[in-house]
């Protein structure tokens, strides 16, 4: 596993995402983390939506039955998503994080996200919760979730002594709209409009890690393209790619997004733990310029 420095922590260039953790057991459980940890990935991603708080709450109770491990973790959450709108005020984020620290069984969180845009947003009541949860020592590093370059820009004139480090974006194989716009730039093909702002290319001019979402599945949340029919010209590929680096195509898959030049610490969100041991395997591997557009291509986009 290869790290990087983030915010001064040695994180895994991999995250394992908890979104889909609350149906496993507490042997389940103990056996993800575990597996993780053996595999490089010290870094883990939460949402105090997720499973409506139980994520947190199995992964807070491996925690305390295993307190030897928890210096090697790195924790991450969001939050402002509730009640179906998004809430970005002051009093909100402050509850929001002190219900994941409480269910996470910790002192403090490494890394606060905002989940998603809230429009109604005052950046100096952000600036203030994060403030105030920074000098509690009840949150160290802070950053976005599917914002543009110009909502972290905003967000970013208010916070004068925090820096947002993160931005977790959708991006896999089948989700490029990140590196569309840029692709086709100066052309008239549709895939030439910006729709985020150019958000690659500021978290790059920033030193902004990219966290894609979701590197494994189509559409919002539409299944996995791996060995879906729907994608046969990709998996013939993924395969081949596989076949010659002696790794699995999920595993292919996850490195198409680490080839990339940007900070990028895919997040994903298997709970099997053949595929983690896997995608882990594959993560040290390189693969070369025209192998990562052929991967691009083979999901029938054209480059001008
Ligand atoms: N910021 C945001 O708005 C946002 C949104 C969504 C997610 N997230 C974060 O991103 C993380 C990852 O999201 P995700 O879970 O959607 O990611 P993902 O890794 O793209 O998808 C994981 C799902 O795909 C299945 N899968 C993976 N490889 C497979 C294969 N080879 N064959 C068949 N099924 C396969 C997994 O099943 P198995 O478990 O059986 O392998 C699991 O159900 C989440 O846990 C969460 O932390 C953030």
């Amino acid at each position: 596993m290869k790290y990087f420095d983030l915010a001064g922590y040695n994180a895994s260039r991999i995250v394992q995402g908890c979104m889909r953790i609350a149906s496993l057991d507490k042997k389940e459980i103990d056996m993800l983390i575990k597996t993780d940890l053996d595999c490089g990935i010290n870094f883990f991603d939460h949402a105090d939506i997720y499973g409506g708080g139980e994520c947190e709450r199995k992964f807070g109770e491996f925690l305390k039955d295993n307190p030897s491990l928890k210096d090697e973790i790195i924790i991450q959450t969001k939050c402002a998503i509730t009640n179906g709108y998004y809430d970005f005020s002051k009093e909100h984020i402050v509850r929001s994080v002190e219900g994941s620290l409480k269910r996470l069984g910790v002192e403090s969180i490494d890394f606060l996200l905002l989940h998603r845009p809230d429009t109604l947003m005052e950046p100096d009541e952000v600036a203030e919760a994060f403030e105030l949860l920074s000098t509690q020592g009840k949150v160290k590093c802070f950053g976005v979730s599917n914002q543009s370059a110009l909502q972290m820009e905003l967000l970013q004139k208010y916070l004068s002594n925090i820096k947002l480090h993160i931005n977790q974006l959708q991006f896999s194989i089948t989700n490029t709209g990140i590196i569309d716009s840029g692709l086709n730039v100066n052309t008239e093909k549709a895939e030439a409009v910006d729709r985020d702002g150019s958000v690659l290319d500021y978290c790059r001019l920033k030193d902004i890690t990219i966290q894609p979402w979701s590197p494994l599945q189509h559409g919002f949340f539409g299944g996995t393209f791996i060995n879906n029919p729907s994608y046969e010209n990709l998996n013939k590929k993924l395969k081949e790619i596989g076949e010659k680096y002696g790794i699995t195509d999920t595993s292919v898959a996850i490195l198409w997004i680490l080839r990339h030049s940007a900070r990028m610490q895919p997040i994903i969100g298997t709970v099997n733990t053949e595929r983690i041991k896997q995608i882990a395997a594959g993560a040290d591997c390189n693969m070369s310029r025209q192998e990562w557009y052929e991967l691009y291509k083979s999901t029938g986009k054209t480059l001008p």
